[in-house]
């Protein structure tokens, strides 16, 4: 159980750590209302992944795909539900774009407003850009 008073200093961010299967989908289910069992084969493919924890529970998560070359995609960022609208989300961000830095060219993302602007632009510093989408279902 995630308590809701961790302070921000308990908090411990690390890239492409391992989580345990099981406390994964557990947070996956609390974060986002479902699990995420493919999760393994996502990751396989990522240039790298971040984790938020306090002390043994996980609290954040965030994706970077990658094209192999200069372009990096952040996905999936997640913070468990007690602890949002305390930065988490933003340094799961940070931490995931140091993580690209000086081994390619641009992070892109994409969400709906006001995720876009609020979260991505005015609390992670990205660029709004036009950008394109198809939906293939
Ligand atoms: C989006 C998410 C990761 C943000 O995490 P967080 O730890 O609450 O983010 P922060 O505390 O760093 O937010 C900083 C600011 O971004 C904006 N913001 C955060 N979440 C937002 C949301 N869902 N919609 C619009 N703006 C948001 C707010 O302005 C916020 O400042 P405030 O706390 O003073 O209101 C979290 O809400 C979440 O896990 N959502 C469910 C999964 C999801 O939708 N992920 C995004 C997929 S594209």
């Amino acid at each position: 159980v995630v308590r809701a008073n961790v302070q921000p200093e308990e908090l411990v961010y690390r890239r492409r750590f391992v989580v345990d299967p099981d406390q994964l989908q557990v947070f996956f289910l609390a974060s986002d209302g479902q699990e995420w069992p493919e999760i393994d084969r996502v990751l396989a493919h990522s240039f790298t992944w971040i984790t938020a924890h306090a002390g043994e529970e996980l609290v954040g998560f965030a994706n970077v795909a990658w094209d192999g070359g200069v372009h990096f995609f952040l996905l999936d960022p997640k913070v468990h539900p007690s602890l949002r609208h305390r930065g988490i989300g933003a340094r799961l961000v940070r931490e995931a774009v140091a993580a690209c830095e000086g081994h390619g060219e641009w992070v892109h993302v994409d969400a709906q407003q006001p995720l876009m602007q609020d979260f991505y632009v005015e609390a992670c510093g990205f660029v709004p850009t036009p950008a394109g989408l198809i939906h293939l279902t």
